[in-house]
């Protein structure tokens, strides 16, 4: 054989074996929700970086102050632009104390302590619906409709993403941080809400009559807060011309091909989901990696007391003057070395033992055998790491799904007391940890948790990933959702025109025996009195 042919042939190889990986290169785009830079934008990049990694094309859209944003810029610079090619669009400048969530500011932090769930929502519903319209004003984003995509992969509360995906007809998959608690309850349907949370509440699987009641009422408001941003972002979509790919936005359960959701059945309580419904079980879990300086010679000083971490979350690493002191004087009681992730002026009273930073390697530290308490807001990562590394929690959540995840672990996982942020005072934070430490319960319960959690047929990574291609590969997955089901009307899907047709049928029978009887008592009176007679 000649040299030129064999260089031939190894060509030839080296292009078939190469070629599958180009050809795995699907066109996604990824809408993360860009509100504030938290867990949920955090494990959308994360899955999106795990899709660059299977070798897709992953194009982010993303405001431009996200792009920004201190926290984005430090938490995410090392990879975000290798990751993926980055689409920004135009956001107006504004106020900081406006649109920044002030949790620095006392007032602001003690009106958010106080609303419920759907209360919530509606406060921030512009940060909704005001994304949509600059999105539809950018050029870029103009340009982008227009391009092929093989799939949208978007976060269940961003709107965009829906309009696009009906007027390009592509196949749409959704993400919920929150578990099964989407904000539109339809994208996750509560089959019956005898035992099924149809919004963050603080209620178990068995609910008594009145928690049943509130867990109705929840669920209602809930849907009329969306059904109103909906109505608002509807309006905003046609005034950008896009007609009827509006209708998406509403009717988006009716189209969506994958909802994965963050969720696993350790924490969560059992319930009914269709099969287009994937619990992705903690997916975003980084692998931890040894301390370094200064972290591993603050754990080595420890000693046999330990350490606590402490983590509110990217949202709350300020807080307003009343909780960071009462926080900072319940830590310095403790013998443990406190781990702090916190920003902003010093609190009066932070103790010796305590080290504050505005970026902790919480995960980390966590994994580390040192490790006697986490003391969390409970929001949607920090659940599963606690579940993941089983160490016992002291939960303090403020607002939205918080104190839903935090009661799972006080109740389900049994690993966990909480303390509410209403009227919290350092002295009962104090016992409350103490008691958390030194009651070998919650660790075990924990311990026992993290076991049957790790006791997986699948990775949790490789099986979002399995699950997004799947829908890439079969162009779409309406064969999972139950289109019958979404046909139906209010009366059908309650079965009322069975029931309604029953009681009719019931009614009739009793009238006509009634009417039968009447006649036969009367004709037999009848009888009797003509022969007295
Ligand atoms: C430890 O905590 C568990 C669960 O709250 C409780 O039942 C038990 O009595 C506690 N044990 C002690 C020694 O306090």
């Amino acid at each position: 054989m000649e040299l030129s042919q064999k260089i031939m042939i190894t060509l030839c190889c080296l292009v078939i074996s190469c070629f599958p990986l180009y050809c795995e290169g699907s066109k996604i785009l990824l809408f993360p929700l860009d509100v504030g830079y938290n867990s949920k934008l955090m494990n959308m990049l994360k899955l999106g970086r795990m899709l660059t990694k299977a070798k897709h094309q992953v194009t982010c859209v993303i405001s431009d102050r996200m792009r920004e944003d201190a926290l984005f810029k430090l938490a995410e610079r090392e990879t975000f632009d290798s990751s993926f090619k980055v689409i920004s669009y135009k956001t107006p400048p504004v106020d900081p104390d406006v649109m920044q969530l002030n949790t620095e500011n006392q007032g602001f932090l003690d009106a958010m302590i106080n609303k419920d769930v759907p209360e919530i929502v509606q406060f921030f519903s512009p940060t909704l619906t005001e994304p949509l319209d600059y999105m539809l004003q950018d050029k870029t984003i103009a340009q982008l409709a227009t391009e092929e995509f093989d799939l949208i992969f978007a976060d269940e509360i961003v709107f965009f993403p829906r309009i696009m995906a009906a007027k390009r007809n592509i196949p749409i998959i959704l993400y919920s941080n929150f578990g099964p608690l989407t904000a539109d309850t339809d994208i996750v349907p509560r089959y019956s809400l005898a035992f099924v949370n149809g919004c963050f509440n603080r209620f178990s699987d068995m609910m008594t009559f009145s928690q049943r009641m509130e867990n109705v009422w929840e669920y209602l408001r809930m849907r009329w807060v969306m059904s109103d941003i909906y109505s608002e972002s509807e309006v905003i979509c046609r005034k950008h011309g896009y007609g009827e790919s509006c209708d998406n936005i509403r009717g988006i359960h009716k189209t969506v091909n994958l909802v994965l959701m963050n969720r696993n059945d350790v924490i969560h309580y059992p319930a009914p989901y269709m099969p287009h419904i994937i619990s992705l079980e903690g997916f975003f879990l980084d692998k931890p990696k040894p301390l370094n300086s200064p972290y591993k010679e603050i754990v080595q000083k420890s000693g046999k007391h330990g350490i606590i971490v402490v983590s509110f979350g990217s949202m709350f690493r300020r807080l307003g003057l009343k909780h960071r002191n009462i926080f900072a004087k319940a830590f310095s009681a403790m013998p443990q070395t406190v781990i702090w992730s916190y920003e902003g002026e010093t609190p009066e009273g932070l103790g010796e033992n305590t080290f504050v930073n505005k970026w902790i390697p919480q995960t980390d530290l966590l994994a580390n055998p040192a490790v006697q308490l986490f003391v969390t807001q409970c929001g949607a990562s920090s659940l599963f790491e606690a579940l993941n590394y089983g160490v016992p929690v002291v939960c303090i959540p403020f607002i939205g799904d918080q104190e839903y995840n935090c009661l799972k672990l006080v109740e389900r996982v049994k690993s966990a007391k909480n303390v509410p942020l209403k009227g919290i005072t350092s002295r009962q934070l104090q016992s409350t940890m103490e008691e958390v430490i030194n009651n070998i319960t919650y660790r075990e319960n924990a311990k026992k948790a993290a076991l049957i959690y790790h006791d997986q047929p699948i990775d949790p990574r490789k099986k979002s990933l399995y699950w997004i291609e799947y829908v890439i590969r079969h162009k779409g997955a309406p064969h999972l959702r139950s289109a019958g089901e979404s046909q139906l009307s209010f009366f059908q899907y309650y079965l009322l025109d069975i029931a309604s047709l029953v009681g009719v049928v019931v009614f009739a029978a009793v009238i006509s025996i009634a009417f039968v009887m009447k006649a036969a008592i009367k004709g037999l009176l009848r009888t009797t009195k003509s022969k007295e007679d």
